[in-house]
């Protein structure tokens, strides 16, 4: 098991990639925290119960990643609740689709707070609680294949998912000699509910997997696996790096 002995939290993991990180984590023998914007739904819980019926602990965390005093908060709960946290997966993120000439201040701001400055404020509490500790971890941030590919209506989304390789490269050089890798992993088309308007309709989906060099939609867990390589000592010297996980969408 890759990540035996290690606790991490997961960013937006009540569903979707964050919940398909979650699973394989634990199952790679990592206690983890699953965090989401609300966690009132039964959603979260429902993540933490799977996690606990492998045998692993877990617990859910409520906090909006883009406030300060809310993920200092969330990071003091987990800590005290699960001891020290060794990996942190920056998972939780909005797309919306609004064509250029259209899209509001308000709208621009959401997106950059949760996509971009939230990793960055995630990344900075966490890093320095684990360098006060002395200790070593990991950071992976989820990206986009938007961080390639131009789809319309993403002049908000596609510059804050390709932002997240410089945030990435540029937070691992300072990082890395301090303990802490980082590195990307950017999904491309995966079956989640931000996706449900590409699933649901029969052509969209047709011409979207038709792009795709390995057939199919890809899963949450197909993301999980990439990330526990980056999370683990497996990845020892790998760090600052960003990979497509897309199924060869970007390259056909
Ligand atoms: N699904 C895809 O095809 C795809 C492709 C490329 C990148 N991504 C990225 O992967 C990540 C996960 O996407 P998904 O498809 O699972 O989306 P999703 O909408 O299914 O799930 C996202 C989760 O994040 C949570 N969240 C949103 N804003 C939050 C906030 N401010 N604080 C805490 N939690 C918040 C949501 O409540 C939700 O549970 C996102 O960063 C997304 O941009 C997804």
């Amino acid at each position: 098991m890759k990540l035996e002995g290690k606790t991490a939290l997961v960013t937006g993991a009540a569903r979707g990639i964050g919940r398909g990180i979650a699973e394989v984590f634990a199952e790679q023998g990592a206690d983890v925290a699953i965090n989401d914007i609300d966690i009132t739904g039964g959603a979260a819980d429902d993540v933490v119960r799977w996690i606990r019926s492998r045998g692993r602990r877990s617990m859910a965390v409520q906090a909006d990643v883009s406030d300060r005093n809310g993920v200092e908060s969330m990071f003091e709960k987990v800590w005290k609740e699960l001891g020290h946290v060794d990996i942190l997966v920056n998972n939780a993120g909005i797309e919306t689709i609004i064509p250029f000439l259209e899209i509001t201040d308000e709208q621009w701001t959401r997106v950059t707070d949760v996509d971009l400055r939230a990793p960055w404020l995630c990344s900075q509490v966490f890093c320095r609680r684990v360098i006060a500790e002395g200790r070593k971890a990991n950071i992976v941030n989820i990206g986009s294949i938007q961080a390639a590919k131009i789809l319309p209506g993403r002049t908000h989304y596609a510059p804050a998912k390709l932002a997240i390789e410089a945030l990435t490269r540029n937070t691992s050089a300072e990082m890395t000699p301090l303990g802490i890798r980082v590195n990307c992993v950017h999904p491309g088309f995966i079956a989640t509910d931000m996706t449900s308007w590409i699933q649901k309709d029969p052509d969209i989906l047709s011409s979207v997997v038709a792009q795709i060099s390995v057939g199919r939609a890809g899963e949450p867990r197909d993301i999980g696996k990439v990330a526990a390589f980056f999370a683990s000592d497996e990845s020892d010297y790998v760090t600052g790096q960003s990979i497509h996980v897309d199924g060869g969408w970007i390259f056909k």
